[in-house]
């Protein structure tokens, strides 16, 4: 009998569709159905997502707004927004979550940001029913960063101009991914495509496609758990 696919979620984030972050994601994206993969793309700016966690999602509130008890309310009682638990079923699904963007600011796009906010959800994720990290919701799934930056490599190294990429990764990598459960893979990233000649940049897609080929025939990070 076939293995049933792996599924991934990629989650990407950039307001232009001809960026090199996004023809990079694309190739992430083909890399893993060529690799048996069945891959969902959410392309956050072209639908309009909505990064704002506030009250409205959850009226009536009753008493003062507590964003992480009203998504544990919401939960119990099934009245997460359509959005939210559309976002949150995918995220439930995937083997693979490949957070997708730009560096800004040493971190990611608000609108992503807005999208973990929103979607990390305390109660269905983590917390109420699960623990934290190795006992929250996604443990035994794997999860990453594809970034392109504006600095170069040199820059980001531990005695360059900005210091170790590691070290501006690892709010998202332990504070968002591991987290909720999720192994993280080693980031991809680009550095400074905007300085590169056309050539340069054919050659920076086929490291990610190679990236995302072992990644997506399991050659990266541990076992998967059952
Ligand atoms: C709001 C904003 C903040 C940025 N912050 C950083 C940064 O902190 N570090 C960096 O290396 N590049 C930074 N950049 C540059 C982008 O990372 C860079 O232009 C992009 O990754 C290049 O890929 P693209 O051509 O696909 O957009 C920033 C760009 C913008 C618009």
């Amino acid at each position: 009998m076939d293995t049933p696919s792996k599924t991934a979620l990629i989650v990407h984030a950039h307001p232009e569709p001809g960026a090199f972050a996004t023809a990079q994601m694309r190739a992430a994206a083909e890399e893993l159905r060529r690799s048996g993969h069945v891959v969902e793309v959410v392309d956050l700016y072209a639908d309009g997502w909505s990064p704002v966690l506030d009250r409205h999602e959850f009226e009536p509130v009753r008493g003062p707004f507590k964003p992480q008890a009203e998504q544990m309310r919401a939960v119990r009682e099934g009245t997460l927004t359509g959005d939210v638990r559309t976002h949150l079923d995918s995220v439930l699904a995937a083997d693979l979550l490949v957070l997708s963007f730009p560096l800004w600011w040493f971190s990611m796009p608000a609108i992503l940001k807005g999208w973990i906010d929103r979607t990390f959800v305390m109660g269905a994720l983590f917390g109420g029913d699960f623990g934290l990290f190795d006992r929250a919701a996604l443990r035994g799934r794997r999860a990453m960063v594809l970034v392109t930056t504006g600095g170069s490599a040199e820059s980001f190294t531990p005695g360059g101009a900005f210091g170790a990429m590691d070290d501006f990764l690892v709010h998202i990598h332990r504070g968002m991914l591991e987290f909720v459960g999720y192994e993280v893979l080693p980031p991809v990233v680009t550095y400074g495509p905007a300085h590169m000649t056309d050539a340069e940049r054919r050659s920076a897609l086929e490291t990610v496609r190679e990236s995302f080929t072992a990644i997506g025939k399991g050659l990266v990070g541990g076992p998967v758990l059952a």
